[in-house]
């Protein structure tokens, strides 16, 4: 009898399918990014992520509230800079009633269980849109990492669990680790943007939070000194096990759907947990296709997110987790 073995056979009903599953959706596999900005009863729709929103703080405790009765149990905390507080060297990150300080205390006020990360780079703070301190056309590394290192302690303080650094600076974990130590935060814990690519998949995140790259005289420029280059694999396990060894909790790469045979070769290649982020342009191109009647919104959303953590991801931060969570329950 020919074929002898049928794979068919475990595909013939639903209840077989799932039973013999090798991967699903969880809610305790999301990270939530939240926009933050000035002002009061804001809710403004981001034009390039549709269903996506700045809010202000006073919409922030409801927000994080439905978030947690979803079962979502992190969010990833990003705030919209106003111009006037913007310079080049970030002094805003370290205000200790900043909006992000602001933030993180209204969520652990609102849900203390809820999980806080925070974008730690400069991008918002900068004049120039740039993740580091520019001089002369250049990103300063180390000058760059001690106000990371600040910026972090004043997270923490301000009630953080998990600081983000995704700036790509060299030695910037072990810097970070080495300040929150010094300064009592022994147990809030870095997630690392590990290897995060000079992607052109964060477009509608630089408008959102108005941090689009320019140079000093104004030029639009990239981030191609810092992040890394799309072409690259084998960099991308170094500064991973880089970030291994100066002490990261949690590494990540970013962005997703493109650079899935990273997050598999890194899953292999380290212990710790490995989140991917599902960066705005992945979700933006989602959007816009189901607009137009191309792709089937619910079905793409969910199949992505499942590729994501077939391919190793033990965390997903994605502008999708409410909507895929909704759907799974
Ligand atoms: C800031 C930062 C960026 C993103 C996360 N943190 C933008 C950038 O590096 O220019 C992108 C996220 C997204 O596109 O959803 N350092």
């Amino acid at each position: 009898m020919f074929p002898y073995r049928r794979n068919r056979r475990l595909r013939a009903s639903e209840s077989l399918r799932s039973l013999t599953r090798e991967t699903s959706l969880s809610p305790d596999d999301f990270i939530v990014p939240l926009f933050i900005a000035e002002g009061k009863g804001l809710r403004e729709e981001i034009p390039s992520m549709p269903g996506y929103f700045r809010i202000s703080l006073d919409g922030l405790s409801g927000e994080v509230r439905a978030l947690w009765s979803m079962g979502l149990k992190a969010v990833l905390l990003f705030v919209k800079v106003p111009d006037d507080l913007k310079d080049n060297r970030g002094a805003e990150a370290l205000n200790p009633d900043g909006l992000m300080q602001r933030a993180i205390r209204t969520v652990k006020d609102a849900c203390p269980e809820m999980v806080v990360l925070t974008d730690v780079a400069l991008d918002p703070y900068s004049e120039y849109g740039h993740d580091g301190i520019v001089q002369d056309s250049r990103i300063l590394n180390d000058a760059t990492v001690e106000v990371l290192a600040a910026m972090s302690v004043s997270h923490a303080a301000a009630g953080a669990d998990l600081v983000a650094p995704s700036d790509m600076m060299d030695g910037r974990v072990r810097s970070i680790r080495e300040a929150l130590d010094g300064s009592g935060y022994t147990d809030a814990g870095i997630m690392s943007y590990s290897a995060k690519y000079a992607s052109a998949f964060y477009g509608p995140f630089r408008d959102a939070l108005d941090s689009a790259p320019v140079s000093e005289s104004g030029i639009p420029a990239d981030k191609k000194t810092y992040q890394m280059d799309p072409a690259n694999r084998q960099e991308a396990l170094r500064e991973t096990r880089m970030d291994v060894e100066e002490g990261a909790d949690i590494v990540m790469v970013k962005p997703g759907l493109c650079y899935l045979d990273i997050v598999r070769e890194i899953r292999n290649a380290v212990d710790i947990p490995v989140a991917v982020y599902q960066v705005s342009g992945e979700y933006a191109m989602v959007k816009a296709a189901a607009e137009k009647g191309w792709l089937e919104h619910d079905a793409v959303m969910l199949e992505q997110l499942l590729a994501i953590k077939r391919a190793g991801a033990d965390l997903i931060a994605s502008y999708f987790a409410r909507e895929a969570v909704a759907l799974l329950r």
